[in-house]
């Protein structure tokens, strides 16, 4: 098995021009004070729409890359207010979040339409993050497998054994409640993620494709849940606002992969 430890931070509406600048700054600093392996270890920032101009003109540094939080599920066109695949990948976005618990419930976002952009992802060239994962009610009553399973197989419709994707489990109730999910709870759910990928697009291809966990991630949780092997890293909300925190989730990552505490250069 290989695949990489991916640890995103996803800033939704957050925050002002001159504490996003500083944030990207501050973690910047701190991944290159650190020593760590950049093949296995991957760090996504994923602010709004207009610091991705703003980076991608100035560029960023690796491990660094820069994420989209949403895209249309058309390509070009009279389609106002929304932005495409096409601009994203050509202005150097490399992992864009399809089907966030957050836009299918406020946005509308169907199982549907978020297949169509993961099509539209892939197709660039560009990986697509798909977000699965059940309301508080939809566990209550059982259904979680089902509602992964049916979120998967529509959300991967139009993608291929050779397309590289990401997956992200994110529990809606876990999403800004900071009741996270328990690593066991997490785990088997991640389990069975792999397990719909493998009879979709085989072993090999299930074994490398990472599946990450979000929903209140922080420097608190992230060992128990980075240490089940399932659980390839995380998507993390709040608290990749604060440097701090963020680094600190990825100095979790660090010593799962190096069986041993993080260390400075
Ligand atoms: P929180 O980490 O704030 O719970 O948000 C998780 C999330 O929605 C990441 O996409």
């Amino acid at each position: 098995m290989s695949r990489p430890t991916i640890i995103a931070g996803n800033w939704k509406l957050n925050p002002p021009r001159i504490d996003g600048n500083r944030l990207l700054e501050e973690v910047a600093e701190g991944l290159s004070a650190r020593e760590f392996w950049p093949e296995s270890l991957e760090v996504f920032l994923i602010p709004p729409l207009p610091y991705l101009g703003e980076w991608l003109v100035r560029g960023v540094s690796p491990p660094i890359a820069i994420g989209a939080q949403h895209c249309s599920p058309e390509g070009w066109g009279a389609f106002t207010g929304e932005v495409g695949v096409p601009v994203l990948a050509d202005f150097g976005v490399k992992m864009i979040l399809v089907g966030h618990s957050e836009r299918r419930q406020r946005y509308c976002e169907t199982d549907i339409s978020v297949g169509v952009r993961v099509g539209r992802v892939v197709a660039a060239g560009v990986r697509p993050c798909l977000c699965v994962g059940e309301t508080e009610a939809e566990r209550d009553a059982h259904e979680t497998f089902d509602v992964i399973e049916r979120q998967l197989s529509a959300g991967l419709e139009s993608v291929s054994a050779d397309d590289e994707i990401v997956v992200a489990y994110e529990p809606v109730w876990a999403i800004g409640t900071g009741r996270s999910a328990t690593p066991q709870q997490a785990a088997e759910v991640h389990r069975a993620i792999r397990s719909s990928l493998a009879r979709q697009f085989g072993v090999q291809r299930a074994d490398r494709t990472a599946i990450l966990y979000g929903g209140s991630v922080n420097p608190g949780n992230a060992s128990g849940l980075l240490a089940e092997p399932d659980i390839d890293g995380a998507l993390v909300g709040g608290s990749s606002l604060v440097a701090g925190d963020f680094l600190g989730i990825i100095d979790r990552a660090i010593e799962t992969r190096r069986g041993g505490p993080a260390v400075s250069k």
